[in-house]
């Protein structure tokens, strides 16, 4: 809905009617959590650009909203198969509206462990992956004259190191985003597009099954001082689908850190967060 000021086509409503967006690694975790706020909130279709086959997870969001959630094969660490993805789903949606950057993998262990093919895997998807992405995205945007937003998935661990089970790749892998979201944002704002980014605490998905399952993790939670337990996937939704929607015309080159306290944590005790 318009405001009825004299900026007329300013939207006051945080919805996404009739919008497009596209989420890579949605047919499963905090990507699907997303799809599924999105079309909660009344995006037109969502499409999930992922390498895995959508499974049983992906099949209920799907039954909930029929005719609206897609999925499109590709790897993002592909430049030409991610550009592919964002062409078919113009195609067949014509249009796009929005890009969230989600696709992404963890690896934890100590620095002196990894080896070279663990940190360049890494970095494939999570860095060059998401750079590969956004691009595309933009170009698409460019060509259509679709005034976009793009949202990346960051991480807490792109603020500080990870104590408990640290990953120096994983956190400078997700700080490279962040860093990166500032840089695109200010040479895509003479095209319209915004760039933002979210950077999730801890969710609980397959990637972190293990960390309640931890002995100490009682502990760990009095120890945090935040909410005493793992976020659920579609609470970060919010966050998203403000970035994505047209509310946020003005809101471009920010992070919103979603973590209920649990990445804020005193220097002196810094736990598990990924
Ligand atoms: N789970 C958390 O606590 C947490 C916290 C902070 C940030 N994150 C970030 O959130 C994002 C999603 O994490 P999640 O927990 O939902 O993970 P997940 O493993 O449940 O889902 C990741 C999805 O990405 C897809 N994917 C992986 N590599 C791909 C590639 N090369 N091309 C296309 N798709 C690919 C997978 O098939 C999968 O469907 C990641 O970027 C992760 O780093 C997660």
């Amino acid at each position: 809905m318009a405001a009825t000021s004299s900026t007329a086509d300013v939207q006051t409503q945080l919805t996404l009617p009739g919008k497009v967006i596209a989420v890579t690694g949605a047919n499963r975790g905090i990507g699907l959590g997303v799809a599924e706020c999105c079309l909660d909130n009344g995006a037109d279709k969502v499409y999930s650009i992922d390498l895995a086959e959508p499974g049983e997870e992906f099949d209920a969001v799907s039954k909930k909203f029929p005719g609206r959630l897609f999925a499109v094969s590709a790897n993002v660490t592909d430049e030409e198969s991610i550009t592919a993805a964002v062409d078919k789903i113009v195609e067949q949606a014509g249009a796009i509206h929005g890009m969230v950057v989600n696709a992404g993998r963890t690896n934890h262990k100590a620095a002196l462990d990894f080896t070279k093919e663990d940190v360049e895997s890494l970095f494939a998807v999570n860095l060059f992956g998401a750079f590969y992405t956004a691009r595309a995205a933009a170009r698409a945007f460019i060509k259509l004259n679709i005034k976009g937003s793009i949202v990346f998935t960051a991480s807490m661990a792109s603020y500080r190191p990870n104590k408990r089970v640290p990953s120096a790749p994983y956190g400078a892998s997700k700080a490279g985003v962040r860093n990166m979201t500032h840089t695109l944002a200010m040479e895509w704002a003479k095209y319209n597009i915004r760039v933002n980014s979210v950077s999730p605490g801890l969710v609980r998905t397959a990637m972190t099954y293990w960390v309640p399952q931890q002995p100490d993790w009682e502990q760990q939670l009095k120890y945090y001082g935040g909410f005493p337990r793992l976020a659920e996937v579609q609470e970060l939704g919010g966050a998203y689908v403000y970035l994505l929607s047209d509310a946020a015309s003005y809101t471009t080159s920010i992070d919103i850190p979603v973590n209920g306290v649990i990445g804020r944590l005193l220097p002196s005790f810094i736990g598990v967060y990924r």
